[in-house]
């Protein structure tokens, strides 16, 4: 017999493989212009992507963001994504670790340091709902991160789609005073994550006050999962918030206004798109659909597809005249239509 949690969990990854998933808010990244030159005076043989994450070197500013675990197929694929992250030395996050808390067995799904003990920066994953609801008190955090040894716990918010699920929990009541509680009795360092509905600078200010380390801003122009939700339930029940939420280049903008580094997620899917979000303010970019079908056949076909993003951001930044994301985030930019009006309305500057 398998739990209500982890037939949750196989049934997210059957429905992002089998069916489009993503919103339908993928153009915002048309409207983020970066200037072509026809000079750009340097090598691009030498263009640096390293940077730092929490304090630790790392070979690119990518993410390997949370997707799973739990389950018997997201033992294999955290596995393969695993191998990848420490073969490229980048970032990797888990699922959701509600399944391991309900039952201990489900850690082996999770502990993905034994199949890669050189992964930099592994991270741990709760949502916040479930200490504003009092299912766990704070200092669960901590047997969350130790008990498989991870570097980070991303504390993820998620309201639309808790919303949206027929067993949801949407009581997010006293959610900041629980967040700077979760931050004051962390070990490790604490990510702030949306996931797949965006930020704005109101809630960034409020969640920078809480003392995160980072903010994932988990933008909606990629998988949703409100839509996601709405695909499980028999009623079919929301599918008009399919495309609700801020899109990613937005949230990062958003962001912006607080002094705490960026994650970029949601709808990043390919290194032009990575170089817009650096330049307009985010540290790393993250991806979770375009590495689930590689992940489902080995880590060479997640690193292969890495090597390509990476590629393309190399590509955009030697276009560009930078040789590093130092530079990149100082290039310059143009930006028009719906973006510019965003901008404007919410006076927001790049
Ligand atoms: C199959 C799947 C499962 C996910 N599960 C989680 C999760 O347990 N916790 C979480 O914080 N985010 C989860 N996410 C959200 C991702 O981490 C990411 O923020 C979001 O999918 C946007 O990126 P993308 O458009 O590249 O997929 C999941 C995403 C996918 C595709």
């Amino acid at each position: 017999m398998i739990s209500e949690v982890e037939k949750r969990k196989e049934e997210h990854i059957d429905l992002c493989i089998k069916q489009d998933v993503q919103t339908g808010n993928t153009s915002w990244y048309n409207d983020i212009l970066l200037l072509h030159r026809t000079m750009p005076e340097i090598d691009k043989n030498e263009i640096d992507l390293s940077t730092q994450f929490l304090g630790r070197k790392i070979d690119y500013p990518f993410v390997i963001e949370a997707m799973t675990g739990g389950c018997k197929l997201g033992e294999k694929i955290n596995r393969n994504l695993a191998i990848a992250a420490e073969k490229l030395n980048i970032p990797i996050g888990v699922g959701s670790q509600r399944a391991m808390i309900k039952d201990e067995k489900q850690m082996r799904t999770y502990a993905l340091k034994k199949f890669a003990p050189g992964i930099p920066v592994l991270i741990a994953n709760i949502g916040l709902v479930q200490f504003c609801s009092g299912e766990y008190e704070e200092n669960i955090v901590n047997k969350i991160s130790s008990s498989i040894n991870t570097d980070a716990i991303a504390i993820h918010l998620n309201p639309a789609q808790e919303a949206l699920q027929k067993e949801g929990d949407v009581n997010f009541q006293n959610g900041f005073e629980i967040l700077k509680r979760i931050v004051s009795v962390s070990k490790v360092p604490v990510i702030a994550k949306e996931t797949g509905c965006g930020m704005i600078k109101e809630d960034c200010k409020k969640i920078s006050k809480s003392g995160v380390d980072l903010i994932d801003v988990g933008g909606n122009c990629g998988t949703s999962f409100t839509y996601i939700e709405t695909l499980r339930r028999k009623d079919r029940f929301g599918e008009c918030f399919k495309d609700w939420g801020v899109p990613t280049p937005l949230s990062v903008m958003e962001a912006n206004s607080c002094n705490v580094q960026t994650i970029a997620s949601g709808g990043v899917r390919n290194g032009i798109e990575c170089a817009k979000l650096i330049r307009l303010g985010a540290s790393y970019t993250g991806f979770a659909l375009p590495l689930l079908k590689p992940a489902m056949k080995s880590p060479e076909a997640v690193i292969e597809k890495i090597n390509i993003m990476a590629e393309e951001l190399k590509t955009a930044m030697f276009l560009c005249g930078a040789k590093n994301l130092e530079e990149l985030k100082k290039v310059p930019v143009v930006v028009v239509g719906k973006t510019r009006e965003w901008m404007e309305q919410r006076d927001l500057s790049v």
